[in-house]
């Protein structure tokens, strides 16, 4: 049996003993009492009774064990002009500094602290601040509009906020300081105080006293000592779009997390202490949290933080040069990244000549990873190139290709076989399990390992309710494929209402609610559509309200200015159509997968309880590919 298969059978038949042994590998202040607690289903706990600090695994340590002149964060923008080098020794002490002034401002174990920044290395130290303390982060994409930022402060109810005075999105300047105030406008919680980033760029307008700069917060205060936590206790809650409009607070534990993400280094990308690592995403991802900030740190690594884009910052060789600069060994992106690098380099003129000798391997993740992308990737880099399968939810990979462990042939569409610790099964409409080749929903068999959500932020109903009550002793991924006979996974798409955009994901459901609240609006669907570059991209159908006569495209410019002002400029919403009517179920259920199937050129079976087949068929023109 090869280590891959050996590994896997261990994990699934003594998850015990898999992540008891795996856990040596993080410093415990108080060991655990228990590996798996089990107690109380559909509830399982990770090293109960166990005390860390996640700060103190990701620095401190480090420090102490002889890395402390080592490079653990390497910051490249190509936006600003600017490079800079923290060691463990420097990240430690601005970072125990920045947790001495968020604890002046009365943070405490246990309170949340939104984190709303853009990619700059304040934004980790502020990150790992919170974690140092036994406070909460939660971190906001900068993409994401004050409406959106509002609602996650209503649900968090932080005690402070840290943000900057603005991101630089290319050549254009994003001030951020404005869509805070709105958004502290809009939450009904009042947040009592907001450390913020002056940049160059562009200085914010402070309110004080509720508002104080980072330079005046951090001057004043004394470094922070880690704080011990319990494993069980939340590290962070990150927002991710569900079906509705209401984004799911994923929470994440802390010693479960630092045992998974320091496993899945060495065992899924086959990185180790001292080699440098660069996941090119955003902090206020799940892959920015996982993957430039703790997996690494907690690993030993140096971790790469780019401010820039894969084209245009300042062309579509950067991924290249920021490979080359800093002797990248593994860099982990978007499938749409590389598309969009393709498109505009396809011969690869750009990375001609660069010395990508530490080069071992580009991983992909994020959206389905299309074959095309795929051979020009790997033709291109001539390097290993690895799909890999996760969600939010998990906060680590469930099927990949672990390099680390055993390199497994590679089958193009296919993010490979299931990561130790992860049941995957394939379930039939009926909820049995599915034999190999059929498609059906992929669900993982509880218990879930170590690392995953253990529920959604004060809300154990809805988390029940939205992952594990349709198949019991499931977990629901939300996403559907098969199995092949071989073991490989082939995640074939979502079978709910997020949609994939550049990578982004996001929820229909938010957008169609700020549409339907425009006046001339009777109802109206948003699906994702194919897209050669983002992957998908939203489509907005509208059904007027009777009477009203509106111009279609100052309409549509419209409701696309309000899609952009209150979800973000990242909802990329650019179409809207305005249709007679929309299809639905007798029920009154939107036909949405049919709509989708269509606009992407498939064959759709007309589902037998469509209301009035006649409305589909009508919509045929408008919506297929070959639409005018
Ligand atoms: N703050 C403010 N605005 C942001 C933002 C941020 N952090 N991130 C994106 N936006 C804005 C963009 O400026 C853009 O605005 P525009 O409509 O005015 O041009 C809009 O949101 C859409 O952004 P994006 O989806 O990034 O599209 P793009 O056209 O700017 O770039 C790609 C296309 C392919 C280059 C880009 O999507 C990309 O780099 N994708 C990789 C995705 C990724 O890393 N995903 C993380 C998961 S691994
Ligand atoms: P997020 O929670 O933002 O990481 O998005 C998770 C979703 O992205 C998954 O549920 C999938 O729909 C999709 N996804 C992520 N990685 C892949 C992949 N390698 N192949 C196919 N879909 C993917």
């Amino acid at each position: 049996m090869g280590a891959y298969a050996a590994a896997y059978e261990r994990s699934i038949a003594d998850p015990t003993r898999f992540w008891g042994l795996a856990a040596r590998d993080v410093r415990w202040l108080v060991p655990p009492d228990r590996v798996l607690d089990d107690g109380a289903p559909p509830f399982y706990r990770w090293f109960t009774g166990g005390e860390l600090n996640t700060c103190d695994n990701a620095l401190d340590r480090h420090v102490e064990e002889g890395r402390g002149d080592q490079a653990a964060l390497v910051y490249d923008s190509p936006v600003t002009g600017t490079e800079r080098t923290y060691t463990y020794r420097e990240l430690t002490e601005a970072t125990a500094r920045f947790a001495g002034a968020l604890r002046a401002q009365g943070v405490d174990r246990g309170d949340r602290v939104i984190v709303y920044m853009p990619m700059v290395p304040e934004a980790v130290i502020a990150m790992l601040a919170c974690a140092r303390l036994g406070a909460v982060h939660s971190v906001v994409f900068g993409g994401f509009a004050a409406r959106e930022l509002a609602v996650r402060i209503d649900d968090a109810r932080p005690k402070a906020v840290v943000s900057a005075s603005c991101g630089v999105e290319g050549a254009r300047i994003v001030p951020y300081k404005p869509l805070l105030d709105e958004a502290l406008g809009l939450a009904r919680h009042k947040v009592e105080r907001c450390v913020i980033l002056q940049r160059e760029q562009l200085h914010a307008d402070l309110q004080r006293p509720r508002d104080v700069t980072w330079d005046e917060a951090v001057a004043r205060a004394e470094p922070a000592e880690c704080v011990p936590v319990a494993a069980t206790d939340p590290l962070y809650i990150l927002y991710t779009s569900g079906t509705t409009g209401r984004p799911k607070g994923v929470v994440r534990d802390n010693g479960g997390h630092a045992v998974a993400l320091r496993w899945s280094m060495e065992n899924v990308f086959g990185v180790g202490p001292g080699d440098v690592f660069w996941a090119a995403s955003d902090v206020g991802w799940v892959v920015g949290h996982s993957y430039i900030v703790y997996a690494p740190l907690l690993t030993g690594c140096t971790t790469v933080l780019y401010e820039g884009k894969p084209v245009g910052t300042p062309d579509a060789g950067a991924f290249w040069r920021v490979a080359e600069r800093h002797r990248v060994k593994v860099l982990f992106t978007a499938p749409t990244a590389i598309r969009a690098i393709k498109k505009e380099d396809p011969d690869g003129a750009l990375l001609a000549g660069r010395d990508l000798t530490a080069f071992d391997a580009l991983y992909l993740a994020g959206e389905r990873l299309d074959p095309d992308t795929y051979h020009w990737a790997e033709r291109m880099l001539d390097r290993p190139v690895v799909d890999h399968w996760w969600q939010t939810e998990t906060g680590w990979p469930i099927v990949a290709n672990l390099r680390g462990l055993e390199p497994m042939p590679v089958k193009p569409g296919s993010p490979s076989v299931p990561v130790p610790g992860y049941d995957v099964r394939v379930l039939g409409p009926d909820g049995a399990p599915l034999p190999p080749g059929a498609d059906g929903d992929i669900a993982l068999r509880l218990p879930l390992p170590p690392g995953t959500l253990p529920t959604l932020w004060q809300d154990d109903e809805r988390f029940v309710e939205a992952y594990l009550d349709a198949r019991p002793g499931y977990y629901l991924t939300g996403d559907g494929g098969r199995i092949d006979d071989d073991g490989y996974v082939w995640v074939m798409g979502r079978t709910d209402d997020v949609i994939n955009v550049a990578g982004h994901r996001l929820s229909t459901g938010t957008m169609e609610e700020v549409i339907a609240a425009h006046p001339a609006v009777a109802e109206c669907a948003v699906i994702g559509v194919r897209d050669d570059l983002k992957g998908q991209v939203p489509r907005a159908l509208v059904v007027l309200k009777s009477g009203v006569l509106a111009e279609e495209s100052e309409l549509a410019a419209e409701l696309v200015r309000l899609v952009r002002d209150q979800v973000g400029p990242v909802a990329a919403l650019k179409e809207v159509t305005v249709v007679p009517a929309l299809p639905k179920t007798r029920s009154g259920k939107i036909l949405r997968a049919a709509m989708r199937g269509i606009a992407d050129g498939r064959d759709v079976t007309v589902p037998s309880t469509i209301e009035d087949p006649e409305v589909l068929d009508g919509l045929r023109p408008v919506l297929g590919p070959g639409r005018p």
